[in-house]
């Protein structure tokens, strides 16, 4: 199997891509940008996989690049998107051409290469928020807050109408909030390790009481090879750990395992459109594709604390813009 994997760069896809290499009769061509996301350290490990792994660097809005990649594909996973809520909250127009303009120029190529699966990578985020009860199903309403998670149900609805339409074979993922090695450190349990690792403060947004249904990486990375192996066309599979913590927890859990006390902890202005909950079923993956998670939150977050104090060299040529050098001693060019 050749799979086209999009936004293989950065946190999800690069853990998603080193899964599929080590599988025997598989093929990966990863096709990424290199935006400020993107970082080719993280599938630094993969070289001299020749035959089994190859980069391009290409823009998903570039229709004649992703066709010319996609050329021979069996099946497309598409990770690449604009992916950080405040980033969209301060310019949402990187989100709009990225993740809606992006992915209908990837299912265009699709058809034209005849793909026999198109997995398309989204998000929770696209039903809204909750309140203190219940779970978002695959029958939940869309009701995007931000810019971001608009800019994925609109791809969300690309997707599915090409389905519907030209019969492209389409399967939608919605995950909750990921976690483990490689997650870019703008986001809050990266952020909050090295925070707490230099001894600056913890910025938690509001009251520290929103709600987010973590997930180890690896876990959505399985459930995405089950959905790419088995799950059916036109179907959408909500992915979901029942790890269910408010901000506050996972950051005090955070100084637990780092033996920090929770002096550091500073409370900061809200974000706006702050969504308060998110909660997932995922019955249809376990009913259906028969997937659980393996890991429970506290051995996976123990375990991400520890990567992220193992990989200070990761995250220092991130915080000091190195890493954007490695793609030009590997290629000869500048980003
Ligand atoms: P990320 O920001 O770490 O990585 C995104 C990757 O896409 C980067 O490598 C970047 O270079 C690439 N990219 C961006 N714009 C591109 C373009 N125009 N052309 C080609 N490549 C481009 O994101 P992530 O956290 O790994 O998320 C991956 C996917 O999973 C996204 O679609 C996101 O919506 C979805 N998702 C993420 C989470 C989460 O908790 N992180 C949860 C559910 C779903
Ligand atoms: P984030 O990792 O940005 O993911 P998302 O917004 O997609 O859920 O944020 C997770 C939660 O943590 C969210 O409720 C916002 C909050 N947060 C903070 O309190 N402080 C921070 O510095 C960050 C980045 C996030």
């Amino acid at each position: 199997m050749r799979i086209f994997v999009t936004g293989g760069a950065g946190f999800i896809g690069s853990n998603f891509v080193r899964r599929m290499v080590a599988r025997p009769n598989v093929e990966v061509v990863t096709f990424d940008a290199l935006t400020y996301a993107g970082n080719l350290v993280n599938l630094g490990d993969l070289e001299g996989l020749a035959g089994r792994h190859a980069f391009i660097r290409g823009d998903i809005c570039d229709a004649d690049a992703v066709t010319k990649a996609m050329a021979g594909a069996d099946a497309v996973v598409h990770f690449a998107a604009e992916s950080h809520v405040d980033r969209s909250i301060a310019t949402s127009a990187p989100f709009v051409r990225t993740n809606i303009e992006g992915t209908r120029v990837l299912l265009e190529a699709a058809r034209e290469c005849g793909v026999q699966k198109f997995v398309h990578v989204s998000t929770d985020e696209v039903y809204g928020s909750l309140g203190a009860t219940g779970y978002f199903t695959e029958e939940s309403c869309l009701a995007p807050n931000s810019p971001y998670s608009a800019s994925k149900a609109g791809s969300d609805l690309l997707a599915r109408a090409y389905c519907e339409t030209y019969g492209l074979p389409v399967v939608i993922t919605r995950c909750s909030n990921n976690y483990g090695p490689y997650q870019f450190p703008e986001k809050l349990i990266p952020l909050m390790i090295i925070h707490a690792l230099e001894g600056r403060a913890l910025p938690v947004y509001g009251d520290g009481g929103n709600v987010r249904d973590w997930l180890h990486v690896a876990d959505h990375c399985s459930a995405l090879e089950a959905v790419l192996r088995e799950g059916a066309v036109g179907e959408v599979y909500n992915i979901g750990g029942h790890n269910e913590r408010t901000n506050l927890e996972i950051v005090k859990m955070i100084l637990r395992f780092m033996g920090r006390d929770e002096s550091l902890i500073t409370f900061v202005k809200d974000r706006p459109g702050h969504d308060r909950r998110y909660a997932i079923d995922a019955s249809k993956m376990k009913r259906e594709l028969g997937w659980t998670p393996a890991y429970d939150l506290e051995r996976g977050l123990a375990e991400t604390v520890a990567w992220y104090v193992a990989h200070r060299q990761w995250w220092e040529g991130i915080l000091s813009g190195a890493y954007r050098e490695y793609y030009e001693r590997q290629y000869g060019v500048g980003l």
